[in-house]
């Protein structure tokens, strides 16, 4: 499984270093074979551990140049940085990032070999029109994307669930995965007011690959226990495949 922690604008460069060596520590001491990646905010990039990936949240499709107040990929190969979120909805909604702009990022960091993690999520009044429309919503964020792309990590995060402690049924997630499946057979996150107390349930549903968690894991202690809740359940979800 895939277990992400997007710090978005939280925690400085200090406490990062601090989250992830105890976040690596956790890892090492617990065996855990499972990937574990934290984004950390621009100015807190770091180079990760053993066990830890670090990410960048967000970065100019250029390797440098002249775009004043971004990071270009320059500044990710200075930690070894090789993964990159794009899409977040927050990038897409807050931000006002438009699918052309995504889409060219994408294009860039899969041609330099990154590993992109790319957010996918319905606003809630799209939501409320039913499934259909929700997936014919999902499927205008697949514009210019290649699904097919080796180093790709999908996130499907419904906009109203982020940061409202807001989420789908188990059920609902389960349907909307199982869709997305139908488009990409690479790994699939989901994200939206994931914390310690329910992780484990959406953890162990069959079409989800791991979990992309904003702030519930602003405590590292509540993400490692959101990574042992992993650990513990391959035997059973291995148990449900074969
Ligand atoms: P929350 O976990 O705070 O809802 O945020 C989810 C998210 O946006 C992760 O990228």
């Amino acid at each position: 499984m895939i277990l992400a922690a997007n710090f978005k604008s939280n925690l400085n460069r200090a406490k990062t270093a601090a989250y992830v060596q105890t976040l690596d520590t956790f890892c090492t001491q617990n065996g855990v074979d499972d990937r574990v990646m934290v984004f950390p905010p621009a100015s807190a990039l770091c180079v990760g551990g053993l066990h830890v990936s670090v990410g960048a949240q967000n970065a100019f499709a250029a390797k440098n140049g002249a775009f004043t107040g971004e990071l270009a990929q320059d500044q990710l190969d200075e930690f070894n940085i090789r993964t990159v979120l794009i899409g977040h909805s927050e990038r897409r909604h807050v931000i006002g990032e438009r699918q052309e702009l995504i889409a060219e990022k994408f294009a860039y960091y899969q041609k330099q070999g990154f590993e992109i993690v790319y957010c996918i999520g319905e606003p809630l009044e799209v939501r409320e029109e039913g499934n259909d429309a929700l997936l014919e919503y999902l499927e205008a964020q697949y514009e210019g994307i290649d699904l097919h792309y080796s180093g790709l990590i999908v996130a499907y995060e419904p906009v109203w669930a982020i940061g409202t402690g807001l989420t789908p049924t188990l059920a609902n997630i389960e349907l909307i995965h199982s869709a997305i499946k139908e488009r990409t057979s690479r790994p699939l996150l989901y994200g939206g007011s994931v914390k310690k107390e329910n992780a484990r349930e959406i953890l162990a549903l069959e079409h989800v690959d791991g979990v992309l968690v904003g702030s519930g894991a602003l405590e590292v202690n509540h993400f490692c226990s959101m990574i042992a809740d992993a650990k513990s359940l391959h035997v059973h979800k291995e148990r449900v495949k074969s």
